[in-house]
């Protein structure tokens, strides 16, 4: 898996996705767009990768849209600006959103403007202490365009959107936690070790199970009870036949067997 502005490593079921231009504060240029696009594609495929994990190199997670080439060289070239527009909203709003395997944001610096539509597209979120986020656009005399507004609309409360998008102001990791922004934050120089801890725990999981937890949750959010209730029984046939009815031969097989207890353990044909 080779692209100009990624690095991928799978290692214990889980890929780690590397947003790859230090030199850029990792801002996404339209050959990144292009690039988690193709490897989005890819990684959906391979079966070796079961959580992917995203992260920046060096001090950013990553700097928004890059702001020179997306913005100011395709400024007047609108095919292409619309070309990349689409592939940027497309992969953070909704590849991300409804990706089958679970995904995790590692933010390990630097986080600004299009970098929160990362952030909320993954199903979990984790960063150091010191993290910096900040909705930058107000200081170039803009608002938070494309898909960022939504991204605030989803996930952060009305009062802290509206506060840090019109003022600019940076929060830190243990801010973005009370705000419920991210999960967990940790000191620096353990954020790779306990994100990998989690996306492993993850991984250990059954893998239909999971994209049937992610589909539940996500395509809930906008039914009503009725069509929730009637959705989420057609997904639990949809496991079924997933796992060759796996989930009651031995998930509650062993249980009724007396085998192991799943409110204190994962079956162990997972571990
Ligand atoms: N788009 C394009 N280039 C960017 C960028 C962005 N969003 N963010 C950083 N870069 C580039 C800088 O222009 C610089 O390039 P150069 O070395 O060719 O001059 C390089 O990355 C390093 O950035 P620099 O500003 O020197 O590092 P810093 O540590 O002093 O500051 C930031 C880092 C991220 C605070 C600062 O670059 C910044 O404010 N970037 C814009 C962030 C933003 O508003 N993002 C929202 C976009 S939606």
């Amino acid at each position: 898996m080779n692209y100009e502005t990624l690095k991928i490593d799978i290692s214990d079921n889980v890929a780690t996705v590397t947003l790859n231009r230090p030199e850029k504060k990792n801002a996404m240029s339209p050959q990144l767009h292009r690039d988690m696009t193709a490897a989005l594609e890819e990684l959906r495929y391979e079966d070796s990768a079961k959580v992917l994990v995203i992260t920046g190199a060096g001090n950013a997670f990553c700097a928004g849209m890059d702001l020179k080439e997306f913005f100011h060289e395709l400024k007047g070239v609108q095919s292409e600006y619309d070309k990349v527009f689409r592939l940027a909203t497309e992969w953070r709003g909704r590849t991300l959103r409804y990706y089958p395997k679970p995904t995790i944001a590692m933010v390990n610096g630097y986080c600004f403007g299009g970098a929160f539509s990362i952030v909320e597209g993954c199903d979990l979120a984790v960063a150091s202490d010191d993290a910096q986020f900040g909705l930058s656009e107000i200081n170039f005399r803009m608002f938070p365009g494309g898909s960022v507004s939504k991204s605030l609309a989803n996930l952060m409360r009305p009062r802290d959107a509206l506060l840090y998008a019109m003022t600019g102001r940076r929060f830190n990791g243990t801010k973005a936690v009370d705000m419920g922004f991210i999960n967990m934050s940790f000191p620096a120089a353990e954020l790779e070790a306990r994100t990998m801890e989690l996306a492993r725990e993850i991984a250990s999981k059954d893998p239909a199970a999971l994209r049937a937890c992610k589909d539940g949750y996500r395509f809930s959010l906008e039914m009503s009870w009725e069509a929730s209730m009637s959705y989420t029984a057609a997904k639990e046939q949809e496991v079924m036949v997933a796992q060759k009815g796996a989930w009651l031969e031995s998930g509650i097989g062993d249980f009724v067997k007396g085998l192991y207890k799943p409110g204190l353990e994962s079956h162990s044909d997972r571990k």
